[in-house]
């Protein structure tokens, strides 16, 4: 940092993550209906609450996913070629991408994420558990388009996206990804992604209405960070969360809806709610195998296997790139 950028950094402007979140706060909270992407939950505290929700007896897709990822592990390695380098669309817990790293032989492992912070602590950790594996992290937003590191340039690809953080994305954005990580992976990509499937309605509904009420903080959080970073003024007494599963687009989704008529302000913006108004502040798609296949085939890759438990409760796919 030059002597210029420090004196910046003391006066407390806010930060470039801090200006993209009061721009997609404000116009989301403008429109009608209401929302505020999924990507804002995850501050400090919300990526607390997120580990947290992945340990309720209820959520099962994490647990599911990682015993996919064991059960599978000679199929999986057998499909990830030798010496590749794995890119991590997204960078959360590593215990996934050391399950992979146990199995398979690969040389580099480039975690994308747009936290640099958090990146660099993962890949110390990473680094001290694999000492031949090179980890070259990448600080971007694994949405755009981004460059791989030149370290890398020679070996295959392996695009790795768990945790059907793929849900996330409306179709058609979901479809936009997979065909830009086949464009920044390059000519014979293999990817290794997580699907979270279709079940009993019930289990859906509880796995994002948990008894313990964690959703429910996870949800609210979103709140709590525009009080504290946008110094806005929701009463969080005045918001209940609300998770439901809409059948006909095969999404979970979740709302904070105002219990009674109130104007919040931030940033010099006044938000006015009717009792019983919503956010939506998140889809989570659920796909079944085939609509899965449908979507890979229909955005550049071509769907080798598809694995799941026993139960059919979640997916593992793997896809190589077309052409
Ligand atoms: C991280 C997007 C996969 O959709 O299940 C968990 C986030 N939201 N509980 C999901 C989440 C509420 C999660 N993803």
């Amino acid at each position: 940092m030059n002597v210029h950028a420090a004196a910046l950094a003391d006066a407390h402007l806010p930060d470039e993550q801090t200006c993209a979140f009061a721009r997609g706060a404000i116009e989301g909270l403008s429109q009608q209906p209401k929302h505020l992407s999924p990507k804002y939950f995850y501050d400090a505290t919300g990526s607390e609450l997120f580990e947290a929700i992945t340990r309720l007896p209820e959520y099962y897709p994490t647990r599911t996913e990682l015993s996919i990822l064991r059960d599978r592990a000679s199929d999986i390695a057998a499909f990830v070629p030798k010496g590749a380098a794995l890119v991590e669309f997204g960078a959360g817990s590593t215990t996934k991408v050391r399950r992979l790293l146990q199995s398979c032989a690969v040389s580099a492992y480039v975690p994308v994420d747009i936290s640099g912070e958090f990146l660099n602590a993962q890949a110390a950790g990473l680094r001290k558990d694999f000492p031949s594996l090179a980890v070259y992290p990448v600080a971007a937003d694994f949405t755009g388009s981004f460059k791989l590191p030149e370290a890398i340039a020679t070996m295959p690809k392996v695009g790795f996206f768990p945790g059907s953080t793929i849900g996330n994305f409306e179709p058609h954005e979901a479809c936009r990804f997979l065909r830009s990580a086949a464009r920044i992976l390059g000519g014979g990509a293999r990817m290794v992604i997580g699907v979270d499937l279709e079940k009993d309605e019930r289990v859906l509904y509880n796995a994002y209405n948990d008894a313990a009420g964690v959703t429910s903080r996870f949800n609210l959080n979103v709140l709590v960070r525009i009080n504290r970073e946008l110094g806005g003024n929701f009463d969080l007494s005045a918001f209940t969360h609300r998770a439901i599963y809409n059948r006909e687009q095969h999404r979970i989704e979740m709302h904070l809806i105002a219990k009674k008529a109130q104007t919040v302000r931030f940033l010099g913006t006044s938000f006015s709610f009717r009792p019983g108004e919503s956010i939506h502040t998140e889809s989570s798609y659920k796909y079944s195998i085939e609509r899965f296949a449908a979507l890979a085939r229909g955005s550049g890759w071509q769907v080798c296997h598809s694995w799941t438990d026993e139960a059919k409760m979640f997916s593992v796919h793997a896809l190589v790139a077309e052409g």
